[in-house]
């Protein structure tokens, strides 16, 4: 199996995406979109998304049953932005949410509500009577929450597909963070822990409406293998609960998303048509039209497509060091930048017209803007030196980066920007202002604690 993954056709080489990439840079700086007064944006490639969900539809349609009902629906939180929701809309692509703000992005763009999962480990009762009362497919986390559910499904006709979510506690990869079937994982029922099987079989029998079955065995770091047993133990659930009821109760297998990114190079691995095949191989009865599907991709479908590309301000020594001082640091990817260990980035070097930069390799740092000492994109990294008014770029930071804002310093948010062919760009969401800081930052309260008039209990 694992041999099989190594041998097989290798991943997509990702030139064609360099290409791109290249050619956006160039343009952004040409037309200043970058530049001295807009020192940082994120870049999306249009036609590479697109690619990826090609990929990932022929993928799972190439070893389904013809007719296999599916439904491809992209983890929101892997880049919140209204127009990417509506893009992979076009596509044929839903939505999985985990909170209310997600759903709400979801709904902005379009996405109708049977292409739509809820998930998240904290839902409040507003949010489940809201899911329920549009007819979004609901995971309960845990027993309490099913009690919930029970209780709203008393005065419900009941539309929304229903299901539980399992923590197979099959392990976890190389990041712990993110690592959601270990032994203690905080999501979904432990289904290794006394009772938790048997408990989870019979709210099936006592419950007709209850039809999905959901466990995702992600996230980055987990090998492909890892993430196979969880669905091969999903699935063997769903098994065990349709023959204890008689019937063909669960009808639907949300196998999550997970599927990890390469972040060393350009090269698009593994891909979904090895994870689909390895699930075909591993988990046959999965393939064979009985069971419907859903998937909830995040990472994967985005991270290669997108590129923060900041402005060196200045280029100085320190201790022997270069470092390039640049506007992209923690409140782009902070992940890197608090665990650098996990979270390593590429980074390209382009120079003041955002041509690719040659020329000896030198070992350097990339900082960011933010006032701590660890604000650094990439430490002792060897490429061509960074210089005052060049543009540093980091690579694959389309998922889970610049969508992310962290306000640390009150860093503005950077614009974003989706590029198609021939240099053109379409406004994804607009730098945001120094007003916009002050005005969420309490200023319309300004005399809040000053004028306060304390009640004293
Ligand atoms: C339930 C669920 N589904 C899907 C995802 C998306 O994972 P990824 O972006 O790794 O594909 C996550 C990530 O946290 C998740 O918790």
């Amino acid at each position: 199996m694992g041999t099989h993954i190594e041998t097989e056709e290798a991943g997509d080489t990702g030139a064609g995406r360099a290409a791109r990439r290249d050619e956006a840079v160039r343009a952004a700086v040409e037309q200043g979109l970058l530049g001295e007064d807009s020192p940082v944006v994120g870049l999306l490639d249009v036609i590479g998304i697109r690619e990826s969900v090609a990929e990932l539809r022929a993928a799972f349609e190439a070893v389904l049953a013809p007719g296999t009902p599916v439904l491809h629906a992209f983890a929101v939180k892997a880049t919140p932005l209204v127009p990417v929701l509506r893009l992979l809309r076009e596509e044929g692509v839903g939505a999985e949410v985990a909170s209310p703000g997600e759903l709400a992005l979801a709904r902005a763009a379009g996405v109708p509500s049977r292409m739509t999962v809820l998930d998240s480990p904290a839902k409040t009762p507003a949010e489940l009577r809201e899911a329920l009362d549009l007819g979004i497919a609901v995971n309960a986390d845990n027993p309490q929450e099913l009690d919930r559910i029970d209780s709203l499904m008393r005065s419900r006709a009941g539309r929304s597909p229903l299901g539980i979510r399992v923590n197979p506690q099959v392990g976890g990869g190389s990041i712990e963070a993110l690592s959601t079937a270990t032994a203690t994982s905080k999501f979904g029922v432990a289904l290794r822990d006394e009772g938790a099987r048997e408990w989870v079989v019979q709210a099936y029998l006592d419950r007709p409406w209850l039809t999905r079955l959901h466990s995702h065995t992600g996230s980055q770091g987990v090998p492909l293998a890892l993430m196979a047993r969880g669905v091969a133990e999903t699935y063997a659930l769903a098994e065990e609960i349709n023959r204890r009821a008689g019937r063909r109760q669960v009808d639907t297998l949300d196998i999550g998303g997970g599927l990890p990114v390469n972040f060393a190079s350009e090269e698009t691995t593994p891909t979904y048509a090895q994870y689909a095949r390895l699930l075909a191989e591993e988990v046959p009865g999965l393939a064979d039209g009985r069971y419907g599907l859903v998937t909830e991709f995040g990472r994967s479908l985005l991270a290669k497509h997108g590129t923060v590309v900041a402005r060196v301000e200045y280029a100085k020594a320190s201790g022997g060091r270069a470092v390039a001082v640049t506007h992209a640091g923690v409140q782009v990817a902070a992940r890197t930048v608090y665990a650098p260990g996990s979270w390593p980035l590429r980074i390209s070097a382009y120079d003041a017209k955002g041509r690719p930069k040659e020329g000896p390799v030198v070992v350097q740092d990339v900082a960011g803007p933010a006032c701590f000492a660890g604000d650094l994109l990439a430490e002792g990294r060897s490429m061509p030196l960074l210089e005052q008014g060049d543009y540093a770029a980091a690579l694959d930071t389309g998922a889970y980066y610049f969508a992310h804002h962290y306000g640390y310093n009150s860093l503005v948010r950077p614009g974003v920007y989706g590029f198609g062919p021939g240099g053109r760009f379409a406004v994804v969401r607009r730098a945001q202002t120094v007003e916009e800081v002050v005005a969420e930052s309490g200023g319309a309260q300004a005399d809040a604690l000053t004028r306060a008039r304390w009640e004293v209990p």
